[in-house]
């Protein structure tokens, strides 16, 4: 069943503090980061690495990785085009909560659909979003397999397997392309990191 975001009704959005007094007491301006690309084509990686960086410099930040929002709040969908397109929905408006809360969100989903990721720049609002295609071929995150999916999707015991059993299209624009093909993720992440560091630097 398609997920239907809007049943309620009788709702009044309650104005709150300007969000920039609380973007100054952390010393910081939001932005959102949004990491597309295949399984094993080294998202959580990089994400970790940016994130990383970026504490070490003072910043405040979060990554909301895909499998790990799969074991809370995206814990009731699956692989359908439906299920992914929620998966991403959620996604991007927690992204955006934590946004107006004044952090460097780094967001790690596979997003596979160029429609989806466009909403989710939408959700983002007025927000700096990056989308960051995270450009690794199929054929080394076959040969990489760190999770040992390709082997079990090419066997047919994972069904929907981006890649392999379901599209991945890539972006036609991205805002950052990081190809990780013979490069470290440290070489990966560093034009992310100067990049995020200039967007999110105190007005
Ligand atoms: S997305 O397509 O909805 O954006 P998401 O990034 O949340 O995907 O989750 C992808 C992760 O789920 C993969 O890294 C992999 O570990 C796991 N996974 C399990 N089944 C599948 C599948 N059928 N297709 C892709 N990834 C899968």
């Amino acid at each position: 069943m398609p997920h239907s975001p809007r049943r309620s009704e009788n709702l009044t959005w309650q104005v709150l503090q300007p969000r920039e007094t609380r973007w100054r007491s952390l010393n910081q301006r939001p932005v959102i980061a949004w990491f597309t690309g295949l399984s094993g084509a080294g998202k959580s990686s990089i994400a970790n690495a940016v994130d990383r960086s970026l504490t070490g410099a003072g910043r405040h930040g979060m990554v909301l990785d895909g499998d790990n929002l799969r074991h809370g709040l995206n814990r009731d969908l699956g692989f359908s085009p439906a299920d992914r397109a929620e998966n991403i929905r959620r996604s991007a408006e927690t992204a955006r909560l934590m946004a107006e809360a004044g952090l460097v969100v780094i967001v790690s989903l596979i997003s596979p659909f160029r429609e989806e990721r466009a909403a989710a720049r939408r959700i983002a609002g007025d927000i700096p979003f990056l989308e960051v295609f995270i450009d690794t071929s199929l054929e080394l995150c076959e040969a990489r397999d760190p999770k040992g999916l390709y082997d079990r999707a090419r066997a047919g015991t994972i069904p929907d397997f981006t890649g392999i059993s379901a599209p991945y299209e890539a972006p036609l624009a991205p805002d950052l392309t990081l190809a990780t093909d013979g490069r470290s993720v440290a070489d990966s992440a560093a034009l992310l990191i100067a990049e995020l560091m200039r967007l999110s630097a105190a007005g």
